[in-house]
């Protein structure tokens, strides 16, 4: 539509009342992205946040967050001085000639050099006494695990389980971790138990977890490997040692699959759909292994790598659709029909 040149060019924005509405319209949407990211400070300080760095629940992560304070408190302290200083220098003054400071070169050398110095030299120190305190201690269990895009495939091989995206760890008892990749470069963080580590498609790297109390804390893919690189989370269930061996000794059985009419059908629907060519179930004859372990997948607390509760409505979203909740995953969408559908979750739910 052609512009109306006979009108004259009012614009009420210049008008006083109208600018103080546009400053009020400019400032709203700032001061909600400050209450917003207040919001999120504030999130972080929950007490029993089961991912932070600030709330330790081993040894090594206990030093992890030491250095993090001192860093803090060191660079807070030199942040200030520098600041004040830069305030002295540029004040207004009546004396506006130049010439040497009259606090000399001295100034300089002591503030300039010696105390820098000092300061990156005792934090090389703390350091390092946190890297020695990170050295891996004895261990009695190991567990490897293995990154794909974009789930973690989670191995006992001194039990024979295999599983994914939850590791169980015993209280109190470190436990040896061997990291590897099956396609491009993941790191695995829990960062209320560990800092992070590689895992990497040609070399095994190693790292331990210990937990000094039980409880579910949740860790992260701290390495970007990909679109769903965000969504690939897991958790660390740690287990008071009794639990934890009867928690070895319930994965190392096969699923006891109750024998209703219904999850006979899903049974045969999972076979009937091809979920076998990619998932393994322990005692079945499902054996791929380009997708999770799926043998006791009922008794596991999340789907989709961290991304959901594991409950009916979200297991049965993730199936009738895994794209929409993860875009550019490796499972595809298979058209099941709703009451195929229906004995399908029964089966999947009797896995525990
Ligand atoms: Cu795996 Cu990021």
């Amino acid at each position: 539509m052609a512009m109306d040149r006979s009108r004259p060019c009012t614009d009420d924005s210049q008008q006083p009342e109208h600018r103080l509405i546009s400053i009020r319209q400019a400032a709203w949407p700032s001061s909600l992205t400050a209450a917003s990211v207040l919001a999120l400070l504030l999130a972080g300080c929950h007490r029993d946040h089961p991912q932070s760095v600030l709330h330790p629940a081993s040894a090594a992560s206990a030093h992890i967050a030491w250095l993090w304070w001192v860093l803090f408190g060191v660079c807070t302290a030199v942040f200030a001085a520098v600041i004040l200083l830069l305030a002295i220098a540029i004040r207004p003054r009546a004396d506006q000639t130049t010439g040497d400071s009259p606090l000399g070169h001295k100034f300089i050398v002591v503030c300039g050099i010696v105390l820098p110095a000092f300061i990156l030299f005792g934090l090389l120190v703390v350091t390092l006494q946190a890297q020695v305190a990170l050295e891996m201690p004895p261990t009695e269990v190991t567990i490897r695990v293995t990154g794909h895009m974009w789930w973690w495939e989670v191995e006992y091989p001194e039990h024979g389980i295999i599983t994914a995206n939850e590791i169980h760890i015993p209280v109190g008892q470190p436990v040896r971790v061997e990291l590897m990749a099956a396609d491009v470069i993941h790191s695995l963080w829990v960062p209320n138990l560990q800092g992070k580590m590689d895992l990497l498609p040609d070399k095994t790297n190693v790292t331990w977890l210990a937990a000094e109390r039980p409880g579910v804390f949740r860790g992260q893919c701290a390495e970007y490997c990909g679109v769903q690189h965000a969504l690939m989370g897991l958790i660390v269930v740690a287990l008071p040692r009794e639990a934890f061996a009867q928690w070895i000794a319930d994965r190392q059985q096969p699923p006891e699959v109750a024998e209703t009419e219904l999850i006979r059908r899903g049974r045969e629907v999972f076979f009937e759909s091809t979920c076998h060519n990619c998932h393994s179930i322990a005692g079945s004859e499902a054996v791929g292994i380009r997708g999770p372990d799926l043998t006791h997948l009922a008794s596991r607390q999340t789907i989709g790598a961290g991304l959901l509760p594991n409950n009916r409505g979200n297991l049965s979203g993730w199936i009738s659709n895994p794209q929409a909740l993860k875009p550019g995953n490796l499972m595809p969408y298979t058209h099941i029909d709703s009451e195929d559908f229906h004995a399908l979750i029964a089966y999947l739910e009797s896995l525990k």
